[in-house]
């Protein structure tokens, strides 16, 4: 059977592998992209509370996770969010600013997917949905055994993102052709993730399913000043789901619950009123009671011997429960490692060791932080590939 020809095959239809098919196409380049979902874009409907923060005007190479700090420089000077908006107003999509730079469409995540369905239309990108990927191989070409037949190309791009959220269409096809092509790969786990407690401390705290309190969140060096959430299994919200990118098994992940006070201080100024009370004036009366039983002796302050009153500044300034688990891919926003990007040129994204052969996308060991730096860096490294593809 002659295969179908094409010269840039891109796999997967989210976010980077249709920036990158429009990319190339617009370069005069026939291309496909696969997509084994019956529609594009999945993830990108869901995201930003299915108003898509598409990007961060802010963005820049510190607020990425990666091996290669210096990997990810070339392709985010090369399209920058900027770019990104003046496509998303060529549209006349409306969009605004939540907080910190992070754009949102006002109305839905569509405007977005339709936004790449008409560029990719415009520019002549051939699309395939419902297809099922069953082998790659390389000859003079790339060969690529699908459930609508053989297909070819001169350039394979890979785009099929991560593990996070099999249930709409995530799978390990990225890992599997990186390993049929002896490329390196980084271990993966679940990044901007939920945290959950022991069984001892869910007990606790879990009855405050839906309490948020700000905090500063920390591991290490990474600090993130944001919203935490109380949920049934143990924590969540924004300073949680960024500090989850960074926890470790060396270092604790420790929350400083009074974030906006000198606790020390504000805790000696009044030594006589009991500790719940107190606190029940810096957070919400629930979670001042049951904090204080975990933590506090049930004396005032003036009572307490000085290492008592060490251990509940501690408690507040660094309260570090144990997270023995995440809520996993099942619910994680993204997945951290993968591919692993020294054996990629940072300016093309191609393979240094599989000439025609690229990577984008989450697949690669490249993750952002919450907030539109994801997406930012699907639309560069979608755009680098295309380019060059
Ligand atoms: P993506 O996962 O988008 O696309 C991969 C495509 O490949 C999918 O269409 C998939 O179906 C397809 N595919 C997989 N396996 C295949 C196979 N075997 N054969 C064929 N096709 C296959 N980021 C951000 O910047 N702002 C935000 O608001 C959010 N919000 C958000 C919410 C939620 C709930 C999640 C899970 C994630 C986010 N993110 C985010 C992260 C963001 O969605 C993510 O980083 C990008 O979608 C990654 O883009 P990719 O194109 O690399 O992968």
């Amino acid at each position: 059977m002659t295969p179908h020809s094409y010269d840039v095959i891109v796999i997967g239809a989210g976010a980077a592998g249709m920036m990158c098919g429009i990319t190339a196409a617009a370069q005069g380049r026939n291309t496909l992209v696969l997509e084994h979902n019956e529609s594009i874009g999945r993830k990108i409907l869901i995201s930003g509370g299915g108003r898509c923060n598409f990007t961060n005007t802010h963005a820049s190479p510190e607020n990425f996770l990666t091996q290669n700090t210096d990997f990810p420089k070339s392709a985010l000077a090369r399209y920058s969010p900027q770019d990104f908006i003046d496509l998303v107003k060529k549209h006349r999509i409306p969009f605004h600013e939540k907080k910190l730079g992070q754009l949102f469409c006002d109305r839905s995540a569509r405007d977005i997917v339709q936004m790449l369905l008409d560029e990719a239309r415009a520019a002549g990108v051939t699309l395939m949905t419902g297809v099922q990927v069953k082998e790659v191989h390389k000859t003079d070409a790339f060969q690529v055994a699908t459930s609508a037949g053989l297909l070819e190309s001169a350039s394979l791009v890979v785009a099929c993102g991560g593990l996070s959220i099999p249930k709409i269409g995530a799978t390990d096809l990225a890992y599997r052709i990186a390993r049929k092509f002896e490329m390196p790969l980084l271990p993966t786990r679940p990044g901007l993730v939920g945290l959950r407690f022991d069984a001892g401390t869910r007990e606790t705290f879990c009855a405050l399913s839906g309490v948020s309190l700000p905090v500063e969140a920390s591991c290490g060096r990474a600090r993130f000043a944001e919203q935490a959430l109380i949920t049934h299994k143990g924590l969540s919200g924004p300073a949680i789901l960024q500090i989850s990118s960074y926890a470790n098994r060396e270092q604790p992940v420790q929350l400083n619950l009074l974030p906006q006070l000198d606790v020390r201080h504000w805790l000696m100024s009044d030594t006589k009123t009991p500790l719940a009370k107190r606190l029940a004036q810096v957070f919400p009366t629930r979670f001042a009671e049951v904090w204080s039983a975990a933590y506090a002796p049930a004396r005032p302050l003036s009572q307490c011997s000085k290492e008592e009153v060490d251990g509940v500044i501690r408690n507040l300034e660094a309260w570090a429960p144990a997270f023995p688990e995440t809520d996993g891919y099942a619910k994680a926003e993204v997945t951290l490692g993968g591919v692993d990007t020294r054996s990629l040129h940072s300016k093309t994204m191609e393979s240094r060791s599989v000439p025609g052969l690229y990577f984008i996308g989450e697949c690669v060991d490249v993750t952002g932080w919450l907030g539109g730096y994801n997406f930012q860096w699907a639309w560069a490294s979608g755009y680098a590939a295309g380019l060059a593809a």
